[in-house]
């Protein structure tokens, strides 16, 4: 369905996430129709340079990052609806050229794709220019700041400016398919819900298991790590969708006001709950220090951690969550592991083992609940588990790539003022609020993150925090 008739306007256009994400998502929806031919997008940053210089730049971005071949007729209809501003984030210079270029009609949407750091600046001059109004939205990315009380600033100056309902905080894990599908499959199923709780479910995983390192990024990654990188955002809102209350509507304040009750009710974490790992060379890969480019540096390339959830519904039930770089395999998960059956009539069949529902993120995206059967054959009633394994590919006919990537989809939540997949003010700044205090602890200590070996399951020391609770981590796979 084509979305209205709509302007944006992409500042830091010239930067890596517009030719990586956005420009390649925004022809990606050109192509499959959603993006009405008069709209335009119009790129806004410090370079000098004309339309045309930016639409080739663009053009090499698609080509590069959407796969499309250079000569392909729709990447030239795309372009056409491209156009450049130069402007000084801090200046006066390009204000007035690009109010008037911004149609007063269409669907406004300002994409703040730069530093946190230009985000008062440019809010700034949009309102002074007179080129937004109350219609407008704005789009932020990640780091939304780096701890709360930066995150309380950016909020207040975006609010000078803004409404919240006009302010669309992405995490990009809100737009993956499985991701959403996670509420699909809760509140659309009636099977799952009524054991949705701590009386049921002994615990759950959440795992997000990367192979990349941070060679290339090191300079911004070594001052986040993967508490600030990772966790108050991605683990956090995964946390949220699989543990919140089931919201009155789809709506968008109706589930972010669920996901905030999950976050205010997140227990301090106590010191032994948390591992923090960081990867070493092994003689052919290099390691966290090396990529880092930081030879002292503490910062974690890992992390696992308990986490407990203060409310009715889980109290007694843990969620083990970690994430990590240079792991053994890219996959994400969400595994519920069920209490096991209260009394067994089956003696000498073998102990029924706990019933286990995996949720796949990515890759291969799927479903797989394990159950206990008779093992066939003569041996009389033994007892076995067995997957029912589904794969949303192989369940739908289609392997997905079809599907539009969470930037796309984002983004064109945005055009049409759905806020659901984008965080409240108030959640970000709940998620800081739990992490601060576990970011403080570790800066003030003097310990340093457990080693562990690239392309290994992270470090030994986190199998401690399920084995002293008798459990085990999931292999990583
Ligand atoms: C980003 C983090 O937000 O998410 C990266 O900054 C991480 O460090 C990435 O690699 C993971 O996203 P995805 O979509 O590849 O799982």
């Amino acid at each position: 369905i084509p979305v209205d008739d709509f302007d944006l306007v992409i500042f830091g256009a010239t930067g890596d996430l517009a030719h990586r994400k956005i420009l390649p998502g925004l022809f990606r929806r050109f192509v499959a129709g959603q993006i009405p031919a008069t709209s335009r997008i119009i790129g806004a940053a410090r370079t000098e340079q004309d339309d045309h210089a930016f639409r080739d730049e663009a053009a090499r971005a698609i080509s590069e990052f959407a796969g499309v071949k250079a000569n392909d007729p729709r990447l030239a209809q795309f372009l056409d609806l491209l156009g450049y501003v130069a402007i000084d984030a801090r200046g006066e210079g390009g204000w007035t050229d690009l109010k008037a270029r911004v149609r007063d009609g269409a669907v406004q949407a300002f994409y703040f794709s730069v530093a946190p750091a230009l985000f008062g600046d440019i809010a700034e001059r949009l309102a002074n220019f007179g080129i937004v109004d109350s219609r407008s939205r704005i789009v932020v990315e990640k780091p939304f700041g780096r701890d709360l009380d930066s995150a309380r600033a950016l909020n207040a100056t975006l609010a000078r400016h803004f409404d919240e309902h006009q302010i669309y905080r992405i995490d990009h894990y809100l737009g993956k398919e499985t991701v959403q599908n996670l509420m699909a499959v809760r509140f659309a199923n009636i099977l799952f819900e009524p054991l949705w709780n701590a009386q049921f479910i002994d615990h759950v995983q959440i795992t997000v298991a990367e192979t990349v390192g941070v060679a290339g990024r090191g300079s911004y990654y070594d001052k986040s790590g993967a508490i600030r990188d990772m966790v108050q955002n991605h683990m956090m809102q995964l946390l949220c969708l699989i543990a919140m209350e089931p919201p009155y509507h789809f709506d968008p304040d109706a589930v972010r006001d669920e996901k905030l009750k999950v976050i205010r009710a997140l227990e301090p974490l106590e010191p032994g709950d948390i591992v923090r790992g960081q990867y070493q060379a092994d003689g052919r890969e290099p390691g966290y220090l090396d990529d880092s480019e930081n030879p002292e540096s503490r910062t974690e390339s890992y992390v696992a951690m308990k986490v407990r959830i203060s409310n009715w519904r889980w109290q007694g039930t843990p969620f083990y969550l970690r994430t990590g770089k240079k792991l053994r395999a890219r996959t994400s998960e969400i595994a519920i592991t069920f209490k096991e059956p209260p009394h067994s009539i089956f003696e000498d069949a073998g102990a029924p083992k706990a019933n286990e529902l995996v949720i796949r993120l990515q890759p291969n995206e799927g479903m797989n609940l394990k159950v206990m059967i008779k093992e066939p054959g003569p041996g009389g009633m033994r007892l076995v588990q067995v997957p029912l394994d589904m794969s949303f590919a192989d369940a739908l006919g289609t392997d997905g790539s079809d599907m539009p990537d969470a930037y796309e989809r984002l983004i064109m939540d945005v055009i049409r003022g759905n806020q659901t997949l984008f965080m409240r003010g108030d959640e970000v700044e709940a998620a800081w609020a739990w992490t601060d205090p576990i970011i403080d602890a570790w800066e003030d200590s003097k310990r340093l993150p457990e080693p562990y070996d690239a392309g290994s399951s992270g470090p030994e020391e986190a199998l401690r925090l399920m084995h002293r609770d008798n459990r085990r981590w999931r292999e990583i796979r």
